[in-house]
């Protein structure tokens, strides 16, 4: 199978690339799934039905979120209707919406995604091991179920790569979002499980973290109450993994970064 994880869209310059980008890697890369993390998508906080809506039109058949999950507040009664948008699995029981589901891919093959959320620097919850444990206890990769995504969704590397071993050979991947930034480690790890800390965002990398850098940059310098922070303009960088699984054991083939448009150099998928 062959997957595309895009990292944390960040504003209206993420969307965009998202929705002009994605029609074509389906066709170009051969896609079976898309995946999109879309926690920062309307105006760096949070996400709308319609920007889901927009997002499954251009080909995208899952998303994602984390912490930013309910800062636009109307997803709490869109979220238990719509099977294709995850919350962060590891919220307290009685949370609207779900943190793992299986989807069925082209050819009757089906995927399965989960969602934990960390806890190093960042709120406390549930344990998200034994979240993505409990979410397995029913399903073994090749045999009930052909490609298990986990999205990460964690500050710390060190938690996210305890993520990635602790399920290794277990799911198909392990795939890091929150941070922002791509890291440089995607690999195979020696279970077969393919790896990346983190996919980086689909947004606009002049920028500190998505948003935009003087009001940003103030905080740190200045220390004093600065206006809220608004998502950088200038054109977005598409940042994500693409996974090939083996037909058979659902483990990993190959794992890549791909990068397009904006300001980091272009890279694709051997
Ligand atoms: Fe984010
Ligand atoms: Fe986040």
């Amino acid at each position: 199978m062959k997957v595309l994880y895009c990292g944390d869209v960040v504003g209206q310059t993420g969307r965009r690339v998202i929705i002009e980008r994605i029609p074509e890697l389906r066709e170009r890369l051969d896609l079976d799934f898309v995946i999109v993390n879309g926690e920062n998508s309307a105006h760096g906080f949070g996400i709308t039905d319609k920007i889901c809506e927009a997002f499954y039109d251009v080909g995208v058949d899952a998303i994602t979120t984390g912490n930013h999950v309910w800062d636009q507040r109307e997803i709490m009664n869109y979220i238990g209707g719509e099977p294709r948008l995850l919350r962060p699995l590891n919220y307290p029981e009685g949370t609207p919406g779900r943190g793992v589901n299986t989807f069925t891919v082209a050819g009757g093959r089906t995927l399965m995604l989960i969602h934990p959320m960390g806890r190093l620097f960042m709120d406390p919850l549930d344990d998200p091991f034994a979240g993505v444990q409990m979410a397995l206890l029913n399903h073994r990769l090749g045999k009930t179920v052909d490609c298990i995504v986990v999205d990460i969704h964690a500050e710390a590397t060190s938690e996210k790569m305890g993520m990635g071993h602790a399920f290794d050979g277990k799911v198909s991947m392990v795939v890091g979002s929150h941070v922002h930034i791509p890291t440089a480690d995607a690999q195979i790890l020696p279970g077969g499980t393919a790896y990346q800390t983190d996919a980086g965002m689909c947004g606009d990398y002049d920028s500190v973290i998505g948003m935009e850098k003087t009001t940003a940059v103030a905080r740190f310098v200045q220390k004093l109450p600065t206006g809220r922070l608004e998502p950088a303009k200038g054109e977005a960088t598409l940042c994500g993994v693409y996974l090939e699984t083996d037909e058979d054991t659902g483990l990993a083939r190959h794992v890549a970064p791909l990068r397009v448009g904006g300001r980091l150099a272009e890279q694709w998928p051997v």
